[in-house]
């Protein structure tokens, strides 16, 4: 039988870097399933169709495919139709639209059976915000990560001042808070900590001891 970790939290709790690098130490793969939301957000974009226009977005759904596939070097690799959109996906306008669409059930729904096939078939540590609480309600392992808003927005603004860009660290926080508000007052599927999950608070260690915390908490489960 497979073993999947869930691992779910805020934006910018370094979920998928940390994530990344566990994987690899335990040899399971990493599932970024904010990807697949960012995809059909892209489709969407493309397609110019509205995420609130229900039908135009069932007729989206149907006619699309999204795959995920893996590769040792490059990771995760997304598909749409074919297409990898792995980088395309990673714009500021990519991620509103994530944003958006991530929130009509129907997007949720058609998502599920793909997240829980991957699952099924591999050791995962999948990577979202209600693995433990919707998609692997039966994960044996479940990690709720988290840092306060200051840290993740820290974190975020020292990312940024390094690859040169002139940002202001109260606009990053308060970007934070407001992606935060949302993603926990959706009606479908909100951020939550599943009630089985453990939290793991990141705001006083560095990424090693990330890692090290991550490790810690997916061996004592899976040895005991
Ligand atoms: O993790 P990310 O920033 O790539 O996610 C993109 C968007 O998708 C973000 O607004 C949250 C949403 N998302 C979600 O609702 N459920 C998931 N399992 C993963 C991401």
């Amino acid at each position: 039988m497979s073993t999947a970790v869930a691992l779910d939290g805020p934006a910018g709790a370094g979920k998928s870097s940390i994530a990344k690098r566990a994987a690899k130490a335990l040899g399971f793969i990493y599932v970024d399933t904010g990807a697949l939301y960012r995809t059909i957000g892209l489709a969407a974009t493309r397609a110019q169709v509205e995420p609130v226009d229900s039908l135009q977005l069932d007729k989206l759904l149907e006619e699309i495919k999204v795959e995920l596939t893996f590769s040792k070097d490059a990771g995760q690799i997304v598909l749409l139709n074919g297409e990898d959109v792995s980088d395309e996906i990673r714009t500021p306008e990519a991620s509103m639209m994530a944003s958006k669409i991530s929130a009509v059930p129907k997007v949720r729904a058609y998502l599920l059976d793909l997240q829980r096939n991957m699952a099924k078939e591999n050791n995962v540590i999948m990577d979202g915000r209600d693995i433990g609480t919707v998609v692997l309600p039966d994960a044996q392992v479940k990690i709720f990560l988290t840092a306060s808003p200051e840290a993740r927005a820290g974190r975020r603004y020292k990312e940024l001042i390094e690859k040169g860009m002139s940002v202001k660290y109260e606009d990053i926080l308060s970007d934070v808070i407001e992606r935060d508000y949302n993603d926990t007052h959706r009606d479908v599927a909100p951020l939550k900590p599943a009630e089985d999950s453990v939290t793991v608070d990141t705001t006083e260690l560095d990424f090693e001891q990330s890692v090290e915390a991550i490790l810690d908490v997916i061996q004592n489960r899976i040895n005991n």
